[in-house]
């Protein structure tokens, strides 16, 4: 054999010794544990053959606890760039058969490389995040390397999506990474995320509690909100990756791919005309609106099981890529309450920062009351979403098809938080509170003094209803652009969505605004 042919032989060797990262035995119990490994993840994510990897022959450089005995070659993580339906994407996957996949300070540089190219090409960045945290035996510098990956992290927010799969364990301040990006989406029962596991959670508190109850993808889907996809497990978790791919742009300068609409844009929903119940109390579902308006009646939700009281997510009217965000009437009745507000506020923050227009379909009885809310910062939280809104200068649609009322009226993308199209079916309400609640402000008194109270304040919301639990009023003063029949709303929507897409508002020069937080 020529020395050449020496060593292009001995570069298979050592590629064929990359790819097994932690050895076939590391590899079998990956498999048992019910994971994929790295570079499987990689080829679900990617289009076939599409992936270039980086820095395979790197290794960590740590000579404490006789790390210098123990060296994979690419050093536990996969780095690289490849496609997805056609489309640039630069990805990093912890390979867990590598030291648990923990984090050393190589590993750091590698990911932070390809951090730093997807922002110089403006191509999204997807982690593959499954490792047992900082590399212990590497002790500050996988800190600092942890550090070099989250400042990235900040400044490539708003600029280019950044996507987290969380297939495995992310603990420890770890987790900060994945909740940096704009979704984190976790597979149930192989995925954690806490920043103190279980056992540092028994001696400090002495709660007794698992891992699966302390941070698994149900507990961050239902209870924090930390996730924005709970997958039934580690392959679906990357089918809604490539799902999730399809509805956002590259990077802030560009729009979402267009695709190709078979669903007529004119076509007339009857259903929708009958769909609101006589009693202003008796609920209707959402998602009966959605299914029945946007194209081919394709919705990916975001935070499904959270704050169900709000429903987000992504959908497209002909062939656009729009964020949904709407009341849902049969989950709280429909109330804004902290939870929801936060929920839709960073959804229509993410929305603006890529040029995703917003459709918001408004039935809102509210804010809820008590001092659950109160003490828990409502004030704060509605500000968000308020602050979102009136912030964002991509196309915004409203359609208010029930009830508007008081502060949440103006929190849902009003008229004067510059809505652009504000629309009212015939059966909305839009007023500053119900008519019962009204009257028993204006007239209890008198009611009181009379010698039928009942009837009094049943004459005075039947006035009060009259006069402002309807469109008419608000229409007006043109703070709706027009009353429209139900049945019509999709086709209403894709015109003017159409008519805004030169749409072009930019807010005043500054460094950058105080968002309640
Ligand atoms: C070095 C690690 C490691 C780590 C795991 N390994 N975590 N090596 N540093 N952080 C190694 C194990 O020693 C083992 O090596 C191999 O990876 C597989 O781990 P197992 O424990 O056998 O796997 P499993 O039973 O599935 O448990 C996985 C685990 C557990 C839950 C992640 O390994 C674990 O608790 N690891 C420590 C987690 C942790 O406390 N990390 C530090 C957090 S502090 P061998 O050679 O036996 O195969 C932190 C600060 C970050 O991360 C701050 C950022 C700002």
């Amino acid at each position: 054999m020529s020395s050449q042919l020496e060593k292009i032989q001995e570069l298979i060797d050592k590629r064929q010794q990359a790819r097994i990262g932690g050895g076939e035995k590391a590899i079998e119990k990956q498999h048992e544990r019910g994971k994929y490994t790295a570079r499987e993840r990689i080829d679900q994510l990617l289009d076939e053959g599409s992936f270039e990897e980086l820095d395979m022959f790197v290794t960590h450089r740590c000579h404490n606890f006789g790390q210098e005995k123990k060296s994979y070659l690419g050093d536990g993580v996969v780095t690289g760039y490849g496609t997805i339906e056609g489309r640039l994407v630069y990805v990093f996957a912890q390979d867990f058969t590598v030291f648990g996949g923990s984090l050393s300070e190589t590993m750091a540089l590698k990911i932070c490389k390809i951090m730093d190219m997807a922002m110089k090409m403006g191509a999204p960045v997807i982690g593959l995040n499954d490792s047992g945290g900082a590399r212990i035996q590497e002790g500050i510098n996988a800190l600092a390397g942890y550090a070099e990956i989250f400042q990235r992290n900040i400044l490539a927010s708003g600029v280019i999506p950044q996507i987290s799969a969380i297939l495995g364990p992310c603990a420890g301040g770890a987790v900060y990474s994945p909740a940096l990006t704009d979704f984190t989406i976790m597979a149930k029962g192989i995925s954690y995320m806490f920043l103190t596991g279980p056992k540092v959670v028994k001696t400090v508190t002495g709660e007794d509690v698992s891992q699966e109850d302390l941070g698994g993808a149900m507990v961050h889907s239902q209870k924090s909100g930390v996730c924005h996809f709970a997958a039934e497990d580690g392959e679906d978790a990357i089918k809604i990756v490539r799902k999730l791919m399809s509805y956002i742009p590259q990077n802030n300068l560009e729009d979402a791919p267009m695709v190709e609409c078979d669903d007529p844009i004119d076509r007339v929903e009857d259903s929708l005309n009958d769909i609101i119940p006589d009693s202003p109390n008796r609920p209707y579902d959402m998602y009966e609106v959605i299914g029945a308006i946007v194209d081919n009646g394709e919705f990916l939700e975001i935070q499904r099981d959270y704050a169900k009281n709000i429903i987000i997510g992504f959908a497209r009217f002909n062939g656009q890529s729009v964020g949904v965000v709407a009341n849902q009437p049969k989950f709280l009745a429909g109330v804004l309450d902290s939870n929801a507000s936060r929920k839709a506020a960073r959804f229509v923050r993410f929305c603006d920062a890529f040029n995703i227009p917003l459709v918001s379909l408004v039935d809102v009885p509210g804010f809820l009351p008590g001092t659950g809310q109160e003490y828990n910062g409502v004030i704060l939280h509605g500000a968000k979403l308020l602050y979102a809104y009136g912030e964002a200068t991509v196309p915004k649609v409203t359609v208010t098809l029930r009830k508007s009322y008081g502060g949440s009226h103006i929190v849902m993308s009003c008229k004067q938080l510059r809505g652009d199209m504000n629309y009212a079916w015939p059966t909305a309400e839009i007023a500053v509170m119900g008519g019962a609640g009204a009257v028993e402000v204006l007239y209890a008194k008198e009611a009181k003094a009379s010698e039928d109270p009942k009837k009094v304040l049943a004459e005075k919301e039947a006035e009060y209803n009259k006069l402002f639990c309807n469109p008419y009023n608000a229409a007006k003063f043109g703070y709706i652009d027009d009353v429209i029949e139900p049945r019509n709303t999709r086709f209403r929507i894709i015109r003017a969505l159409k008519q805004l897409a030169t749409k072009r508002v930019t807010n005043p020069a500054k460094k950058h605004g105080n968002i309640p937080l």
